[in-house]
Protein backbone atom coordinates (compact mmCIF):
# COMPACT_ATOMS: atom_id res chain seq x y z
CA UNK A 1 0.00 0.00 0.00
CA UNK A 2 3.31 2.57 1.13
CA UNK A 3 3.40 2.17 -2.88
CA UNK A 4 0.47 3.94 -3.67
CA UNK A 5 1.40 6.86 -1.52
CA UNK A 6 4.60 6.68 -2.98
CA UNK A 7 3.01 7.05 -6.18
CA UNK A 8 0.68 9.86 -5.17
CA UNK A 9 3.60 11.45 -3.70
CA UNK A 10 5.31 11.66 -7.12
CA UNK A 11 2.93 12.23 -9.77
CA UNK A 12 0.11 14.16 -7.88
CA UNK A 13 -2.44 12.42 -8.23
CA UNK A 14 -3.83 8.22 -8.59
CA UNK A 15 -6.03 6.04 -10.95
CA UNK A 16 -9.64 6.49 -9.85
CA UNK A 17 -9.64 2.25 -8.38
CA UNK A 18 -5.96 3.46 -6.28
CA UNK A 19 -7.44 6.13 -4.54
CA UNK A 20 -10.36 3.87 -3.72
CA UNK A 21 -8.18 1.35 -2.50
CA UNK A 22 -6.01 3.72 -0.80
CA UNK A 23 -8.90 5.61 1.11
CA UNK A 24 -10.65 1.96 2.19
CA UNK A 25 -7.19 1.46 4.58
CA UNK A 26 -7.49 4.79 6.00
CA UNK A 27 -7.56 2.89 9.81
CA UNK A 28 -4.18 1.63 9.04
CA UNK A 29 -2.09 3.50 11.79
CA UNK A 30 1.49 2.79 10.28
CA UNK A 31 -0.03 3.74 6.63
CA UNK A 32 -1.55 6.91 7.73
CA UNK A 33 1.68 8.13 9.84
CA UNK A 34 3.72 7.24 6.37
CA UNK A 35 1.17 9.44 4.18
CA UNK A 36 1.44 11.77 7.12
CA UNK A 37 5.10 12.27 7.39
CA UNK A 38 5.10 12.84 3.64
CA UNK A 39 2.64 15.32 3.76
CA UNK A 40 4.47 17.47 6.62
CA UNK A 41 7.71 16.90 4.60
CA UNK A 42 5.52 19.14 1.81
CA UNK A 43 3.85 21.14 3.96
CA UNK A 44 7.65 22.40 5.83
CA UNK A 45 9.14 22.95 2.12
CA UNK A 46 6.23 24.66 1.04
CA UNK A 47 6.25 26.92 4.10
CA UNK A 48 8.42 26.10 6.65
CA UNK A 49 6.98 25.81 9.89
CA UNK A 50 4.35 29.36 9.58
CA UNK A 51 0.97 28.46 10.07
CA UNK A 52 -1.86 31.52 8.60
CA UNK A 53 -4.33 32.88 10.39
CA UNK A 54 -7.45 33.53 9.08
CA UNK A 55 -9.99 35.82 11.07
CA UNK A 56 -13.63 34.55 10.91
CA UNK A 57 -16.19 37.21 10.78
CA UNK A 58 -19.70 35.55 10.92
CA UNK A 59 -21.66 38.24 9.95
CA UNK A 60 -25.10 37.13 9.20
CA UNK A 61 -26.80 33.99 10.04
CA UNK A 62 -29.78 34.74 7.94
CA UNK A 63 -29.83 32.42 4.68
CA UNK A 64 -32.29 31.58 2.12
CA UNK A 65 -30.92 28.06 1.51
CA UNK A 66 -32.37 25.01 3.14
CA UNK A 67 -28.99 23.17 3.29
CA UNK A 68 -30.63 19.74 4.87
CA UNK A 69 -27.29 19.35 7.35
CA UNK A 70 -26.97 23.38 8.28
CA UNK A 71 -28.09 24.43 11.43
CA UNK A 72 -29.01 27.77 10.10
CA UNK A 73 -30.64 26.49 7.26
CA UNK A 74 -33.92 28.52 6.13
CA UNK A 75 -35.98 25.76 7.63
CA UNK A 76 -34.61 25.84 10.95
CA UNK A 77 -37.51 28.01 13.02
CA UNK A 78 -35.38 27.77 16.06
CA UNK A 79 -32.41 29.78 15.05
CA UNK A 80 -32.23 32.91 16.94
CA UNK A 81 -31.27 34.94 13.87
CA UNK A 82 -28.80 38.01 13.47
CA UNK A 83 -26.55 40.19 10.91
CA UNK A 84 -23.62 42.44 11.53
CA UNK A 85 -23.71 45.96 11.33
CA UNK A 86 -20.85 47.21 9.08
CA UNK A 87 -19.52 49.05 12.24
CA UNK A 88 -19.13 45.68 13.84
CA UNK A 89 -17.77 44.02 11.08
CA UNK A 90 -14.85 47.12 11.21
CA UNK A 91 -14.89 46.75 14.90
CA UNK A 92 -13.95 43.01 14.39
CA UNK A 93 -11.31 43.90 11.89
CA UNK A 94 -9.62 46.01 14.28
CA UNK A 95 -9.59 43.52 16.99
CA UNK A 96 -7.92 40.99 14.33
CA UNK A 97 -5.71 43.37 13.22
CA UNK A 98 -4.37 44.13 16.92
CA UNK A 99 -3.70 40.29 17.33
CA UNK A 100 -1.71 39.96 14.29
CA UNK A 101 -4.34 38.89 11.74
CA UNK A 102 -3.08 39.98 8.24
CA UNK A 103 -6.53 37.94 6.53
CA UNK A 104 -10.33 38.78 7.36
CA UNK A 105 -13.08 35.83 6.17
CA UNK A 106 -16.60 37.56 5.64
CA UNK A 107 -18.11 34.14 6.41
CA UNK A 108 -22.53 34.04 5.90
CA UNK A 109 -25.55 32.42 5.17
CA UNK A 110 -27.03 33.59 1.88
CA UNK A 111 -28.78 36.70 3.07
CA UNK A 112 -30.38 38.66 0.50
CA UNK A 113 -30.86 41.78 3.01
CA UNK A 114 -26.94 42.13 2.33
CA UNK A 115 -27.35 44.02 -1.07
CA UNK A 116 -24.75 44.52 -3.42
CA UNK A 117 -24.17 47.84 -2.49
CA UNK A 118 -24.35 47.30 0.68
CA UNK A 119 -21.47 44.71 0.57
CA UNK A 120 -19.56 46.23 -1.95
CA UNK A 121 -19.44 49.57 0.57
CA UNK A 122 -18.35 47.28 3.35
CA UNK A 123 -15.47 45.26 1.21
CA UNK A 124 -14.53 49.06 0.55
CA UNK A 125 -14.53 50.06 3.59
CA UNK A 126 -12.47 46.96 5.34
CA UNK A 127 -10.03 47.46 2.76
CA UNK A 128 -9.64 51.52 3.25
CA UNK A 129 -9.08 50.65 6.65
CA UNK A 130 -6.67 47.68 6.75
CA UNK A 131 -5.19 48.12 3.01
CA UNK A 132 -2.18 45.33 3.75
CA UNK A 133 -5.36 42.92 4.43
CA UNK A 134 -6.53 40.10 2.52
CA UNK A 135 -10.45 40.34 2.47
CA UNK A 136 -12.00 36.54 1.75
CA UNK A 137 -16.01 36.12 0.87
CA UNK A 138 -17.38 32.70 1.89
CA UNK A 139 -20.96 34.03 1.31
CA UNK A 140 -22.39 31.19 -1.09
CA UNK A 141 -23.38 31.22 -4.83
CA UNK A 142 -24.23 34.60 -6.63
CA UNK A 143 -23.63 35.56 -10.64
CA UNK A 144 -20.55 36.23 -12.11
CA UNK A 145 -21.26 39.49 -12.25
CA UNK A 146 -21.44 39.82 -8.73
CA UNK A 147 -18.98 38.08 -7.98
CA UNK A 148 -16.79 41.04 -10.55
CA UNK A 149 -18.27 43.80 -8.50
CA UNK A 150 -17.19 42.97 -5.03
CA UNK A 151 -13.78 41.51 -6.59
CA UNK A 152 -13.40 45.31 -8.58
CA UNK A 153 -14.31 46.28 -4.74
CA UNK A 154 -11.08 44.89 -2.75
CA UNK A 155 -11.83 41.09 -2.30
CA UNK A 156 -9.30 38.95 -2.69
CA UNK A 157 -10.04 35.19 -2.43
CA UNK A 158 -13.70 33.28 -2.04
CA UNK A 159 -14.40 29.90 -0.31
CA UNK A 160 -17.21 28.10 -1.45
CA UNK A 161 -16.81 24.36 -0.94
CA UNK A 162 -18.63 22.08 -3.88
CA UNK A 163 -19.99 20.22 -0.29
CA UNK A 164 -20.09 16.78 -2.57
CA UNK A 165 -18.69 16.15 -6.66
CA UNK A 166 -21.38 13.20 -7.05
CA UNK A 167 -24.48 14.73 -8.54
CA UNK A 168 -26.50 11.69 -6.52
CA UNK A 169 -25.48 12.75 -3.16
CA UNK A 170 -25.59 16.28 -3.37
CA UNK A 171 -29.70 15.93 -4.11
CA UNK A 172 -29.59 13.92 -0.77
CA UNK A 173 -27.86 17.11 1.30
CA UNK A 174 -29.79 19.98 -0.72
CA UNK A 175 -33.27 20.70 -1.78
CA UNK A 176 -34.07 21.23 -5.21
CA UNK A 177 -33.40 24.96 -5.68
CA UNK A 178 -29.70 24.17 -5.80
CA UNK A 179 -27.56 22.14 -8.14
CA UNK A 180 -24.07 20.43 -8.02
CA UNK A 181 -23.62 22.32 -11.91
CA UNK A 182 -24.37 26.01 -10.20
CA UNK A 183 -21.94 25.19 -7.84
CA UNK A 184 -19.40 23.89 -9.92
CA UNK A 185 -20.25 26.89 -12.42
CA UNK A 186 -19.75 29.49 -9.42
CA UNK A 187 -16.52 27.88 -8.90
CA UNK A 188 -15.26 28.55 -12.49
CA UNK A 189 -16.53 32.03 -12.47
CA UNK A 190 -14.83 33.05 -9.51
CA UNK A 191 -11.23 31.59 -10.86
CA UNK A 192 -12.09 33.47 -14.00
CA UNK A 193 -12.64 36.82 -12.74
CA UNK A 194 -9.12 36.33 -10.95
CA UNK A 195 -10.10 35.64 -7.09
CA UNK A 196 -7.78 32.62 -4.86
CA UNK A 197 -10.67 30.22 -4.78
CA UNK A 198 -11.32 27.60 -1.59
CA UNK A 199 -13.15 24.51 -2.39
CA UNK A 200 -13.50 21.48 0.08
CA UNK A 201 -16.31 19.29 1.38
CA UNK A 202 -17.28 17.67 4.69
CA UNK A 203 -16.28 14.18 5.90
CA UNK A 204 -18.72 11.75 6.85
CA UNK A 205 -21.68 13.63 5.56
CA UNK A 206 -24.76 11.12 5.15
CA UNK A 207 -25.09 8.89 2.66
CA UNK A 208 -21.40 9.55 1.67
CA UNK A 209 -19.84 6.93 0.38
CA UNK A 210 -15.99 6.05 -0.40
CA UNK A 211 -16.43 6.38 -3.85
CA UNK A 212 -17.86 9.61 -3.57
CA UNK A 213 -15.12 10.95 -1.27
CA UNK A 214 -13.05 9.99 -4.83
CA UNK A 215 -15.07 11.83 -6.94
CA UNK A 216 -14.29 14.63 -4.57
CA UNK A 217 -10.28 14.16 -4.99
CA UNK A 218 -10.58 14.07 -8.47
CA UNK A 219 -12.96 17.44 -9.01
CA UNK A 220 -10.19 19.08 -6.57
CA UNK A 221 -7.44 17.65 -9.19
CA UNK A 222 -9.77 19.29 -11.74
CA UNK A 223 -10.05 22.09 -10.55
CA UNK A 224 -7.05 22.94 -8.85
CA UNK A 225 -8.19 25.36 -6.25
CA UNK A 226 -5.88 27.65 -4.93
CA UNK A 227 -7.72 27.18 -0.73
CA UNK A 228 -8.97 23.17 -0.06
CA UNK A 229 -11.37 23.30 3.44
CA UNK A 230 -12.18 19.81 4.46
CA UNK A 231 -14.00 18.64 8.09
CA UNK A 232 -15.88 16.22 9.42
CA UNK A 233 -19.71 16.33 9.21
CA UNK A 234 -21.18 16.92 12.70
CA UNK A 235 -24.66 16.76 13.40
CA UNK A 236 -27.29 19.43 14.18
CA UNK A 237 -30.30 18.66 16.82
CA UNK A 238 -32.47 20.77 14.60
CA UNK A 239 -31.94 19.19 11.21
CA UNK A 240 -33.21 16.09 9.29
CA UNK A 241 -29.79 14.37 10.22
CA UNK A 242 -29.78 15.07 13.30
CA UNK A 243 -29.25 11.05 14.21
CA UNK A 244 -27.00 10.28 11.61
CA UNK A 245 -23.19 10.33 13.26
CA UNK A 246 -20.63 12.40 12.96
CA UNK A 247 -17.59 11.67 10.28
CA UNK A 248 -14.46 10.80 11.04
CA UNK A 249 -11.27 12.08 12.59
CA UNK A 250 -9.04 9.92 11.39
CA UNK A 251 -10.64 9.74 7.32
CA UNK A 252 -10.67 13.85 7.41
CA UNK A 253 -6.79 13.78 8.98
CA UNK A 254 -6.15 11.04 6.17
CA UNK A 255 -8.08 12.80 3.53
CA UNK A 256 -5.79 16.03 4.61
CA UNK A 257 -2.48 14.02 4.04
CA UNK A 258 -4.00 12.63 0.44
CA UNK A 259 -4.83 16.44 -0.63
CA UNK A 260 -1.17 17.89 0.67
CA UNK A 261 0.12 15.17 -1.72
CA UNK A 262 -2.09 16.11 -4.46
CA UNK A 263 -1.03 20.05 -4.08
CA UNK A 264 2.10 20.86 -2.54
CA UNK A 265 1.61 24.93 -2.37
CA UNK A 266 -2.42 24.80 -1.38
CA UNK A 267 -3.85 26.39 1.75
CA UNK A 268 -5.51 23.64 3.83
CA UNK A 269 -7.00 24.77 7.05
CA UNK A 270 -7.30 22.59 10.48
CA UNK A 271 -10.95 23.51 10.40
CA UNK A 272 -12.97 24.06 13.86
CA UNK A 273 -15.27 20.95 13.15
CA UNK A 274 -12.11 18.99 13.68
CA UNK A 275 -11.21 20.80 16.43
CA UNK A 276 -14.87 20.41 17.75
CA UNK A 277 -14.74 16.24 17.52
CA UNK A 278 -11.44 15.74 18.82
CA UNK A 279 -9.39 18.01 21.28
CA UNK A 280 -6.53 18.02 19.60
CA UNK A 281 -7.91 18.15 16.20
CA UNK A 282 -6.37 20.86 14.84
CA UNK A 283 -3.29 20.06 15.53
CA UNK A 284 -3.30 16.90 14.44
CA UNK A 285 -4.34 19.03 11.29
CA UNK A 286 -1.22 21.18 10.92
CA UNK A 287 0.97 17.24 11.66
CA UNK A 288 -1.20 15.74 8.78
CA UNK A 289 -0.65 18.23 6.23
CA UNK A 290 -2.63 21.68 7.37
CA UNK A 291 -0.93 24.86 7.28
CA UNK A 292 -3.81 27.41 8.17
CA UNK A 293 -6.26 28.09 11.23
CA UNK A 294 -9.13 29.93 11.43
CA UNK A 295 -10.25 31.60 14.62
CA UNK A 296 -13.10 33.08 15.43
CA UNK A 297 -13.46 37.28 15.42
CA UNK A 298 -17.09 37.47 15.68
CA UNK A 299 -18.12 39.34 18.74
CA UNK A 300 -19.14 37.00 21.13
CA UNK A 301 -22.77 38.06 21.74
CA UNK A 302 -23.48 36.15 18.50
CA UNK A 303 -21.02 33.21 18.37
CA UNK A 304 -23.11 31.19 19.65
CA UNK A 305 -26.17 32.13 17.00
CA UNK A 306 -23.68 30.83 14.08
CA UNK A 307 -24.83 27.62 15.25
CA UNK A 308 -23.75 25.14 12.02
CA UNK A 309 -23.42 21.84 14.15
CA UNK A 310 -23.90 20.85 17.45
CA UNK A 311 -21.32 22.20 20.35
CA UNK A 312 -19.18 23.78 18.51
CA UNK A 313 -16.29 25.17 19.68
CA UNK A 314 -14.52 28.83 20.69
CA UNK A 315 -18.09 30.07 21.12
CA UNK A 316 -17.48 31.35 24.86
CA UNK A 317 -14.15 32.90 24.16
CA UNK A 318 -13.21 36.23 23.37
CA UNK A 319 -10.79 36.96 20.26
CA UNK A 320 -7.79 37.55 22.25
CA UNK A 321 -8.61 34.04 24.42
CA UNK A 322 -8.79 32.01 20.91
CA UNK A 323 -5.74 33.67 19.83
CA UNK A 324 -3.63 32.90 23.10
CA UNK A 325 -5.06 29.68 23.12
CA UNK A 326 -4.70 28.79 19.41
CA UNK A 327 -0.90 30.23 19.47
CA UNK A 328 0.02 28.06 22.58
CA UNK A 329 -1.47 24.98 20.32
CA UNK A 330 0.97 25.50 17.54
CA UNK A 331 3.50 25.95 19.65
CA UNK A 332 3.21 22.95 21.37
CA UNK A 333 4.08 20.83 18.40
CA UNK A 334 6.87 22.79 16.96
CA UNK A 335 4.94 25.35 14.31
CA UNK A 336 4.73 29.17 14.82
CA UNK A 337 1.55 31.27 14.16
CA UNK A 338 3.21 34.40 11.42
CA UNK A 339 1.82 37.81 10.75
CA UNK A 340 1.53 37.35 7.16
CA UNK A 341 -1.51 37.58 4.18
CA UNK A 342 -0.50 34.08 3.60
CA UNK A 343 -1.14 34.29 0.00
CA UNK A 344 -1.00 31.13 -2.71
CA UNK A 345 2.34 30.89 -4.12
CA UNK A 346 2.99 29.89 -7.55
N1 LIG B 1 -23.32 30.13 2.85
C1 LIG B 1 -21.96 29.95 2.49
C2 LIG B 1 -21.79 28.75 1.60
O1 LIG B 1 -22.76 28.11 1.29
O2 LIG B 1 -20.67 28.50 1.16
C3 LIG B 1 -21.00 29.88 3.67
C4 LIG B 1 -21.54 29.42 4.97
S1 LIG B 1 -21.72 27.66 5.12
C5 LIG B 1 -22.46 27.54 6.72
C6 LIG B 1 -20.04 27.13 5.43
C7 LIG B 1 -19.78 25.65 5.45
O3 LIG B 1 -20.26 25.06 6.65
C8 LIG B 1 -20.45 24.84 4.39
O4 LIG B 1 -19.72 24.90 3.20
C9 LIG B 1 -20.50 23.42 5.00
O5 LIG B 1 -19.52 22.56 4.43
C10 LIG B 1 -20.22 23.67 6.48
N2 LIG B 1 -21.26 23.04 7.31
C11 LIG B 1 -22.58 23.32 7.32
N3 LIG B 1 -23.24 22.47 8.15
C12 LIG B 1 -22.31 21.63 8.67
C13 LIG B 1 -22.36 20.51 9.54
N4 LIG B 1 -23.52 20.09 10.06
N5 LIG B 1 -21.21 19.87 9.85
C14 LIG B 1 -20.03 20.29 9.34
N6 LIG B 1 -19.92 21.32 8.49
C15 LIG B 1 -21.03 21.99 8.15
FE1 LIG C 1 -27.24 28.48 4.07
FE2 LIG C 1 -26.22 26.75 5.74
S1 LIG C 1 -28.10 26.56 4.59
S2 LIG C 1 -25.46 28.70 5.27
Amino acid sequence: MKQLIDKLYNNQTLEKEEFLTLLQQYEDKELSEYLHSLARGLSEESFGKDIYLRGLIEFTNYCKNDCYYCGIRSGNKNADRYRLSKEQILECCEVGYNLGFRTFVLQGGEDLAFKDEILVDIIKSMKKGYPECAITLSIGERSYEQYKKYYEAGADRFLLRHETANEEHYRLLHPDSLSLENRKECLRNLKKIGYQVGTGFMVGSPYQTMECLVEDLLFIKELEPHMIGIGPFIPHKDTKFADFPAGSVDLTLFLIGILRLMNRKALIPATTALGTMDKKGREKGILSGSNVLMPNLSPITVRKKYDLYDNKICTGEEAAECNGCLRRRVSSIGYQVVEKRGDYME
